[in-house]
């Protein structure tokens, strides 16, 4: 068995995406499509692609994969994944799935009509801690959620140096979609009422964007929980986590914190003080490891196997459809009713 694979969007994530294959028996990554000539080359020279492509449309005409990873920006993914979905491929999607409500519930219906595989990379969840509380909460170990908090921060050079596109997106799009995800699997629970908050003021004076720099919102969930969650990427420059992650959950019976702030390593050197991070994607000896090339290889194997991927595209509209409300909510000043999950 070997699946042909092609990759849209080449950046930071879709080259990570390539490594997290390379040491799949099962997978050939065939050919990539971006618009930057610098990211095909590299996807020439590094992963030794057979083809590559300017237009997405006119590679998966062409080389009718069977599996695509989409890797575009936040606001780029709803009309790769219909496409891919039309056209009957397998498809995975970078987190998170569509920065609007409405057309991610469109891809939910889409799925279910399709039949196909389809899995949105929330990640986290193969992040071991993550996953023992999900256990810990389905073993009845603190009794049914009722409360929840996460908060993800980053440094402002993340917005105004690592990202091209952070303009065009926010804090709370970049950084909280994995909380969002993990806490309504921990709840597993519908999001109905959302009040969001959000301050533009710091990237506004000094380059002039038309984005937030801090938000934070609050979620009312269909039996009753409630969960915060905030978000900014204006720490200083010098603060060392990368980011700065907290998250709890409250049962009826018990509590669980996660501090993933300083990734269990701590040092100082030429670079300054620093918490270098492993946990997610970092090169073990000769291959990749972590949450993210877990997150990837499992889509492969769901396709292999013929199962359910672990993050489905309905599990990816509960996360769109809190951001999205808490962006309204915190726009418009009013509190916003979550539309009803799309059946
Ligand atoms: N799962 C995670 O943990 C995680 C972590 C970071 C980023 N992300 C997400 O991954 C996605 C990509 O982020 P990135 O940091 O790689 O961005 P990036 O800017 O480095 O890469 C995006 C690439 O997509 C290309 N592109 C845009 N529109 C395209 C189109 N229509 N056809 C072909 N190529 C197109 C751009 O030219 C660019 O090279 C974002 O949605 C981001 O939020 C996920």
């Amino acid at each position: 068995m070997n699946f042909k694979v092609n990759i849209i969007g080449l950046g930071i994530m879709g080259k990570n995406v390539a490594r997290a294959l390379s040491r799949n028996d099962m997978v050939t990554v065939t050919a990539a499509a971006d618009f930057k000539d610098e990211n095909l080359e590299e996807g020439k020279t590094e992963f030794g692609l057979e083809k590559t492509y300017k237009d997405y449309k006119k590679m998966v005409d062409a080389e009718k994969p069977d599996a695509v990873f989409i890797a575009t920006p936040d606001w780029a993914h709803y009309e790769p994944v219909m496409y891919c979905l039309d056209a009957g491929i397998h498809t995975h999607v970078e987190k998170p799935l569509t920065t609007d409500e409405k057309e991610a519930a469109g891809i939910v219906r889409k799925v279910k009509e399709t039949g196909l595989k389809f899995q949105v990379s929330y990640n986290h969840r193969w992040l071991a801690p993550y996953n023992a509380t999900w256990n810990m909460i389905r073993e009845g170990k603190i009794g049914n959620c009722i409360m929840g908090y996460a908060r993800k921060n980053n440094p402002i050079n993340v917005p105004t140096v690592m990202l091209p596109w952070a303009k065009q997106s926010s804090p709370m799009w970049f950084l909280s979609g994995h909380d969002i995800d993990l806490m309504t699997w921990w709840f597993d629970d519908d999001p109905v009422e959302v009040k969001g908050f959000g301050i533009k003021r710091v990237l506004k004076e000094k380059y002039g964007w038309d984005t937030y720099d801090a938000m934070q919102g609050l979620v009312k969930f269909s039996k009753g929980g409630f969960a915060t969650f905030e978000s900014t990427w204006i720490y200083p420059e010098c603060h060392p986590a990368m980011p700065d992650s907290f998250m709890e959950v409250v049962g009826e019976h018990g509590h669980i914190h996660l501090d993933r702030k300083t990734e269990a390593i701590e040092m100082s050197g030429s670079d300054g003080f620093k918490w270098p991070r492993s946990l997610l994607n970092y090169k073990v000896f000769d291959k990749w490891v972590g949450a993210f090339p877990s997150c990837i290889n499992s889509f492969i194997d769901a396709i292999a196997e013929d199962w359910e991927p672990y993050v489905t595209a309905y599990d990816g509209w509960r996360s769109t459809a809190v951001l999205d409300a808490i962006h309204r909510s915190a726009d418009t000043g009013d509190t916003v009713t979550v539309s009803a999950p799309p059946v």
